[in-house]
């Protein structure tokens, strides 16, 4: 189903409230190309959380019980700016969707992904990181896999999110195209007033 030019516009009313930090172009998930993917509405995904578990990897979708100075460890371990705590909490609460991976034997925090939006019509995914010891066995895309999935589950139509060049070829497999019907993201940025 392609989006009418309105729903494309819609993305990009958050982007005038948030200034992106490291991502220069758009790219948002298609809905016609999922069902060549394994991220289907039933649950399919590429790793189950029985073949995650036995792995010693726990997977949780709720804000509660996740540790913020383990969470921020894993973003200054990717490069992603440690944020002040009370910041990052807010930042969690006003969260659509998120999900994280617990690495039972170290207790750590080794994979978290998350989406912003109205809970309706938009959202837009943020952080995605996974520690770089774990990075390359599949787990990026465990954590996209769901998180698109609960995002469709709520009836979410326009999912978009920035991405850096060097990862734009972990998102298109997953179902996310480059500039859409030719649309750019636009970021508003003080420095250039
Ligand atoms: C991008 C990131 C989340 C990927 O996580 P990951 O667990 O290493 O990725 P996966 O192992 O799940 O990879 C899934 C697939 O994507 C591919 N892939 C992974 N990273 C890729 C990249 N940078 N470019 C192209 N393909 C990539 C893998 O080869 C794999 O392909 P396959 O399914 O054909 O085997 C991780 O590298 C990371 O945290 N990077 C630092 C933070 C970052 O840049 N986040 C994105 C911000 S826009």
């Amino acid at each position: 189903m392609m989006l009418s030019i309105n729903g494309w516009l819609n993305l990009f009313q958050p982007i005038q409230l948030q200034l992106p930090l490291l991502y220069p172009s758009l790219a948002s998930y298609h809905h016609e190309s999922r069902q060549n993917h394994s991220v289907t509405e039933s649950g399919m995904f590429s790793q189950s959380d029985d073949d995650l578990n036995s792995r010693g990897f726990e997977i949780h979708m709720s804000r509660d019980d996740i540790n913020l100075d383990k969470l921020n460890s894993l973003f200054v371990m990717v490069g992603f700016p440690r944020r002040e705590k009370g910041k990052l909490l807010r930042a969690l609460e006003h969260t659509v969707s998120l999900l994280w991976i617990h690495e039972k034997k170290s207790g750590s925090i080794i994979g978290f992904a998350r989406a912003t939006g109205d809970s309706i019509f938009n959202a837009i995914i943020w952080d995605v990181v996974v520690d770089p010891s774990y990075q390359g066995l599949g787990l990026g895309k465990v954590m996209m896999e769901r998180l698109i999935a609960d995002l469709v589950k709520r009836g979410i139509s326009n999912i978009a999110l920035y991405a850096e060049p060097n990862v734009v070829g972990f998102y298109q497999p997953l179902g996310f195209i480059s500039d859409p019907d030719g649309i750019r993201a636009m970021a508003y940025s003080r420095r250039r007033r």
